[in-house]
């Protein structure tokens, strides 16, 4: 079985995700970072990149609660997310500088999670250096849009930047990890870094 035949099937995760409610399987890899990390705090203020078809922003508005809030944000609008109280969908593209704006008179947040993706071509260094470029860009948001004391949590296709992101992520917060949660497909090259307790005066 080839690795788009095995992707096409619905897995464990993607039945249980359908059974929940929930948009799409990658709950469970934010779920799984959640429980060991804690990013997400209750009464938090979350902003969601790259949140379509919604499942993440699903989740982090079940963990902040009432007191809470959730900005998703997508080039594909979000339909799913429309009748939710305290979130906000926005249909934008994270490098436009109005969208960038408009984010940080919503903030500061508490946390930033970015599951945002290109459009994968099947050559795996445009697929790699275009994920690298978008979670360069997630990073280089956080003065802007992040509190001290943030959390980040952003998606990255591993092409050999990694350890220079986590290095990046590592001279801002107080840690900075690679994580690779179970829920995500063993056949993916995806990986998350994980970053707790943002300084700005670094
Ligand atoms: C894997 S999906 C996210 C799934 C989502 N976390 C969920 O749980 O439902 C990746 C998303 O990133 C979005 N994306 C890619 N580049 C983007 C950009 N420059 N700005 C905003 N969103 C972007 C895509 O449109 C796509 O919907």
């Amino acid at each position: 079985m080839g690795r788009g035949d095995r992707r096409s099937q619905p897995d464990h995760y993607s039945i249980r995700a359908r059974k929940e409610g929930f948009a799409a399987r990658s709950i469970y890899k934010l779920q799984e970072i959640q429980r060991k990390y804690a990013v997400i705090p209750t009464g938090g203020r979350v902003l969601d990149i790259g949140a379509a078809p919604g499942s993440w922003t699903q989740f982090a508005h079940s963990v902040v609660g009432p007191t809470g809030h959730v900005v998703a944000v997508d080039l594909s609008p979000l339909p799913e997310l429309e009748d939710f109280t305290n979130v906000t969908p926005i249909v934008g593209d994270i490098f436009d500088t109005a969208l960038i704006e408009s984010l940080a008179a919503r903030g500061p947040f508490h946390t930033v999670i970015s599951d945002a993706a290109p459009p994968t071509t099947g050559n795996r260094t445009v697929d790699t250096s275009r994920s690298a470029a978008l979670v360069e860009q997630v990073i280089s948001l956080c003065p802007a849009l992040l509190r001290d004391g943030g959390t980040l949590i952003a998606k990255l296709f591993q092409g050999g930047e990694e350890q220079s992101l986590l290095a990046q992520v590592r001279s801002r917060f107080s840690m900075g990890r690679l994580v690779k949660p179970r829920a995500s497909r063993s056949e993916s090259f995806e990986v998350f870094l994980v970053g707790t307790g943002y300084t700005s005066q670094r």
